[in-house]
């Protein structure tokens, strides 16, 4: 048999397309050997988010308009006064479907808690709040931007449809899609540290400044810089639960408006999954 040298470096499609987004070259990724891409069959799925095309088309498509997503308010500090948390998954979810703890209640269809693995979570995803679509189909990343982050964590080589929970810091839809208030937040995020009580996810991802400084602020850095967040593993203790490391990366609904933004959240999402790797190992 001829002797071919060494094997092309092997990468999956969802990963060729990613890194064409980065701009590596056509020529350059031609030396790769790229692998089908196989979205899990629906019984790997668990109570899977269910996008709303496959993650290996995501990146395929022409950038389309950003959510709005303004600036807010820093998060608060201090949280809430603890109250008796849920002990077992349905219990939380009514609570969360008769929360009436800030005035965005009035303005939703439906709370969405979130969706996922419920056993042996690897990962909990944290974004900041539910957007039009998420509101309607009462599943959380229904949107562009939950698109765009199943592709990201699919080119990073962590399976978006496995062992993942995936949630936001505010259950309810704000109007016209604004950032949550430092308020509403607050009011809400006992759902949040009741949720993490009945995962215990191995790790958290902290999607966008506002899931990031929420889940990292201290008494003595109340707004943690987003970006001295990012690029190394964080920790979040939920007193009597236990700690939790956190990565931090860019929201994906302002990499659809900052694109230039990919290139470092395509690094946070290596961090991420050498850090699962690790669980593993
Ligand atoms: N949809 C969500 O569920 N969360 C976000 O942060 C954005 C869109």
């Amino acid at each position: 048999m001829v002797d071919q040298g060494p094997r092309a470096p092997r990468i999956s499609s969802a990963q060729r397309l990613w890194l064409l987004e980065l701009g590596v070259e056509k020529p350059l990724l031609a030396r790769f050997d790229i692998q089908k891409s196989r979205p899990a069959p629906p019984s790997e799925r668990a109570v899977a988010v269910q996008p709303s095309v496959e993650p290996t088309s995501l990146l395929r498509r022409p950038v389309p308009a950003a959510e709005p997503h303004q600036k807010t308010q820093p998060v608060p500090v201090k949280p809430p006064a603890a109250v008796e948390s849920p002990t077992d998954w349905a219990s939380l979810e009514a609570r969360i479907q008769a929360c009436e703890a800030c005035e965005l209640y009035a303005g939703r269809q439906r709370a969405v808690a979130g969706s996922g693995a419920l056993e042996n979570v690897q990962w909990l995803v944290v974004g900041e709040a539910p957007g039009e679509r998420d509101d309607r189909l009462g599943q959380p990343f229904q949107g562009k931007a939950g698109e765009l982050l199943q592709g990201m964590l699919h080119a990073a080589g962590i399976d978006p449809s496995e062992a993942i929970f995936y949630t936001n810091l505010v259950k309810c839809r704000p109007r016209s899609n604004r950032l949550p208030t430092a308020q509403e937040i607050a009011s809400c995020l006992p759902h949040l540290h009741s949720q993490i009580a009945l995962l215990k996810p191995r790790g958290i991802l902290a999607l966008g400044r506002l899931a990031a400084q929420t889940l990292l602020a201290t008494e003595t850095q109340k707004n943690p810089g987003f970006e001295a967040l990012r690029g190394k593993v964080q920790s979040f203790t939920l007193t009597g639960v236990g700690t939790f490391p956190v990565v931090v990366t860019y929201h994906p609904a302002s990499l659809l408006s900052r694109p230039r933004h990919k290139g470092a959240s395509w690094r946070d999402l290596n961090l991420a999954r050498d850090l699962g790797k690790s669980w593993s190992a």
